[in-house]
């Protein structure tokens, strides 16, 4: 990674050397930034640097171009918060595909999902045509009805899926037109986490891009064991599936928004005693 400073344009506001969270960047005597050769490789590229200096005078790269931010980015928190409230799982989906443009559109803001030390583990399996999206659920109904018999704790919630599914009903896919599926490299302890918060921001961005989501946990689920399953989505060596989403444009919009159980906090801070 490479950070380069213009000192005609730095003010000397010392921000860049407060946000960067590795310490590579330092005020030298007179104040000014620079970049200290010796822990530039603690760098994770997050580009905090560039992204709050105010006069943009420092550049990092390779990072792409960095895009400038209107002054005053916030939303109504009431608008935001009643869009968050107002997602709901989509299980009746609107016939015909999503063009790719927008389903990159929808994965282009999960991009900038937060990941631990800034890794950028994820990629994506976007399952675009419906007919395979189809055979994914065949699939995981497969393995549902190896698992219906005997006593795998699921066995009778699983009884109930297959015979739904032989009865004419897709409860594994919903018929939606498309599944997202990030995928992370095997063996790293944090990229599965990594991997649900994009999938959550795509989730949540979804309905503003006219689309609706649903996690599919029958088929991530079948994703991480199945070998018929895995073979068909044929991830690149080395890269395992994180979780499942099912896509496409909602039938139904929702008009309000349900009941949920009430807020459970506890608190945790010093009594009053403590602080005397
Ligand atoms: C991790 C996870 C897995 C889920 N898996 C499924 C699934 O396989 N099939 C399904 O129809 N819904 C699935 N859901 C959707 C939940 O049933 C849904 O979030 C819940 O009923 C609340 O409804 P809401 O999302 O509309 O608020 C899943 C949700 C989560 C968070």
């Amino acid at each position: 990674m490479t950070i380069t400073i213009d000192q005609d344009t730095c003010t000397g506001c010392a921000v860049c050397t407060d946000v960067c969270q590795a310490g590579v960047i330092r005020p030298e005597q007179d104040g000014r930034p620079a970049v200290r050769d010796d822990v530039v490789g603690a760098c994770i590229g997050c580009g905090h640097c560039e992204a709050y200096c105010p006069t943009g005078a420092l550049l990092m790269r390779p990072a792409g171009a960095s895009a400038p931010l209107a002054a005053d980015t916030t939303l109504p928190p009431e608008r935001l918060a009643t869009y968050f409230m107002s997602r709901r799982s989509v299980r009746h989906y609107q016939p015909g595909p999503v063009p790719r443009e927008r389903i990159e559109a929808l994965l282009e803001v999960a991009r900038f999902a937060p990941s631990g030390g800034n890794g950028q583990p994820v990629e994506w399996l976007v399952v675009h045509d419906p007919e395979q999206v189809r055979t994914i659920a065949g699939i995981v109904i497969d393995w549902m009805r190896g698992l219906s018999v005997g006593d795998h704790p699921m066995s009778g919630r699983y009884a109930g899926l297959v015979a739904a599914w032989d009865g004419g009903r897709d409860v594994i896919c919903r018929g939606a037109p498309h599944l997202l599926i990030p995928h992370v490299p095997a063996g790293n302890p944090i990229a599965p986490t990594d991997a649900v918060i994009a999938l959550t921001h795509v989730d949540l961005v979804a309905p503003a891009f006219g689309l609706g989501t649903c996690w599919a946990g029958f088929v991530a689920m079948a994703s991480w064991t199945y070998a018929p399953l895995r073979e068909y989505l044929s991830l690149p060596a080395g890269r395992e599936p994180a979780y499942a989403m099912m896509l496409g444009r909602p039938r139904y919009t929702p008009a309000r928004i349900p009941e949920r159980r009430p807020l459970r906090v506890t608190w945790m801070e010093r009594g009053e005693a403590e602080e005397k």
